[in-house]
């Protein structure tokens, strides 16, 4: 059973600026909830109540979201504007939140390892808060922890993406197994068109098994310089096996602006109700 699930949050978010000069990048709010509670909300869906943050500087409103507001609280107790308040309240009673911080930024690969110690020895999820996945049933984490009760390996989660963008990516390549699901056999992070073994993109949805650590502690830097947890899944793929799940559902890229108002524009029409 898969119980914890690790959101690496100490990215700058550029993109965003000048919005994300002094609020993390993940509290940027779809509609009226921020992204990174739309993550959380996925992960307990998915049966997981262990959420473990690599944070960094600048990123207090996290913890503080995922903390009660007394003040707060006790102002709007009793209105209508309460039930605002509810599906916060409901992760809160039932999760518990843990934080690490990030010094320095080394790449997503050294971010998964900067999480070792809440995670332990277990196997775990990944959530990268960025990309939002909405579905009309089980939400993606959860059809891919329902994968990992039968293969028992990582997984990574896929959608195709246009040929032009796979510099954007971590790209696989695979042989297919069944129905949306393939057995990794490369793995390339940001390659050019030329150089994409596909148009496979994994997108900010992971199943990670615990010796992914030391394979990170003993990758080397790769694209950008970085510590790609890319390349690490890959040394996983290669000693044993990794499956690539092209998964049910929609997914925004909210780390750009144009996925992120296609994103706002959705969730308006199709999920927000005023109160
Ligand atoms: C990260 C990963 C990349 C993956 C992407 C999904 O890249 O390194 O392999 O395809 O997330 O969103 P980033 O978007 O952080 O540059």
């Amino acid at each position: 059973m898969i119980k914890k699930c690790l959101f690496p949050v100490a990215g700058y978010g550029t993109r965003f600026l000048p919005a994300t000069k002094s609020m993390p990048k993940e509290m940027l709010p779809i509609v009226d909830k921020p992204l990174i509670q739309y993550g959380v909300e996925e992960a307990y869906a998915a049966g997981m109540k262990d959420m473990a943050f690599v944070t960094g500087r600048g990123k207090r409103a996290i913890p503080d979201h995922f903390d009660v507001s007394y003040e707060l609280e006790t102002e709007i107790s009793g209105s209508k504007k309460e039930q605002r308040l509810l599906g916060i309240r409901k992760l809160i009673e039932n999760c518990t939140f843990n934080y690490t911080r990030q010094i320095m930024m080394k790449g997503l690969g050294h971010a998964i390892l900067t999480g070792e110690s809440l995670i332990g020895d277990q196997a775990f999820a990944v959530i990268l808060a960025d990309d939002l996945c909405l579905t009309e049933g089980q939400g993606v984490l959860h059809q891919m922890v329902k994968l990992y009760d039968e293969f028992k390996c990582s997984i990574v989660a896929i959608e195709e993406v246009p040929m032009e963008r796979t510099s954007s990516y971590g790209i696989i390549s695979g042989k297919s197994i069944r129905d949306n699901i393939y057995r990794v056999e490369s793995m390339v992070e940001k390659p050019e068109p030329a150089e994409a073994p596909s148009n496979l993109a994994v997108i900010g949805r992971y199943i990670l098994t615990a010796d992914i650590f030391d394979i990170l502690r003993n990758t080397q830097p790769g694209a950008n310089g970085e510590i790609q947890l890319t390349d690490a899944i890959l040394a996983q793929a290669k000693k044993g096996s990794v499956i690539a799940y092209q998964f049910k559902g929609r997914r925004f890229d909210c780390g750009s602006v144009d996925g992120f108002v296609e994103a706002t524009n959705y969730c308006y029409k199709n999920l927000y109700k005023e109160i």
